[in-house]
């Protein structure tokens, strides 16, 4: 369901921001900045397991950082690998599942990142300490895992929970809406996303995604970060976007 929904979702999703490119500079100096005062050297190399179309491999890569680029997502991987090339840039880029990472060697990464609420699409504990294992295995001794979510617990729980993004123009100057729809179910919430496009001529097409979120705390996200091996787990709120947990392999 997950790979589906950003197959999808792709060719559209950088129209989710108001400005995606100024979104990947400013993600890119921000997390530049914070695996500079942790040691992470530029030559990383960093791996971002969960790179979508590439908001943070750009971003980082725009730093001077070495990154390698996974993703569950087919459709995303090939959006990342257009964008790449029509930037210039270089990575390594490929579908993996945070929950085995099993195209990358154990030992071998400075740090693993996934971001902008990626691994609350793992709707379980299980699935959520499975990743965080895989990650822990790709680190070298004293590397680190960051990881950006949203708080779920300051969050209000409507049911449904109906949420517009602005008025957008495509490449082709088409009026562009996105919608999201949640639906709660105990812990977990369905996503519908409506994205519709009006053409010139008035014509409008509207095409609808599903996916499915648990909405797991951040308290215990660091409880499973824990568990799964990382020491010196810390939560940083006013460095990123969202917040971001951050912990090293012994
Ligand atoms: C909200 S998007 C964020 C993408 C990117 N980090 C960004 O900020 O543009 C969440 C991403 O997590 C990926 N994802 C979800 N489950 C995954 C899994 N098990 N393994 C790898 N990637 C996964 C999705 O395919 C999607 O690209």
């Amino acid at each position: 369901m997950t790979a589906n929904f950003y197959d999808e979702l792709a060719p559209y999703y950088h129209l989710l921001y108001g400005d995606w490119d100024s979104a990947i500079s400013s993600q890119g100096a921000a997390l530049g900045a914070l695996f500079i005062a942790q040691g992470v050297p530029l030559e990383g190399p960093v791996l971002d397991a969960a790179c979508g179309i590439g908001t943070q491999t750009i971003g980082l890569l725009r730093q001077g950082f070495r990154v390698i680029a996974s993703d569950i997502s087919p459709g995303a991987i090939d959006r990342l690998k257009t964008e790449l090339a029509r930037q210039t840039l270089e990575a390594d880029a490929y579908v993996d599942d945070l929950r085995t990472l099993a195209q990358v060697a154990p030992g071998s990464m400075a740090a693993v990142i996934a971001c902008d609420n990626s691994l609350p699409h793992l709707l379980s504990d299980d699935q959520i300490l499975q990743s965080l294992r895989s990650c822990y295995r790709c680190l070298r001794p004293n590397g680190i895992v960051l990881i950006s979510v949203r708080d779920y617990a300051e969050l209000e729980r409507k049911n449904p929970d109906v949420r517009p993004y602005g008025l957008r123009r495509d490449a082709n100057g088409n009026r562009f809406v996105a919608v999201q729809a949640w639906e709660w179910d105990g812990d977990q919430y369905d996503l519908r996303m409506y994205l519709t496009t009006e053409s010139a001529d008035g014509a409008c097409k509207t095409l609808v995604v599903r996916s499915r979120y648990y909405a797991v705390s951040i308290a215990r996200l660091r409880h499973l970060m824990v568990e799964a091996g990382f020491v010196n787990v810390e939560r940083h709120d006013d460095v990123f976007f969202q917040p971001i947990l951050m912990g090293r392999r012994k």
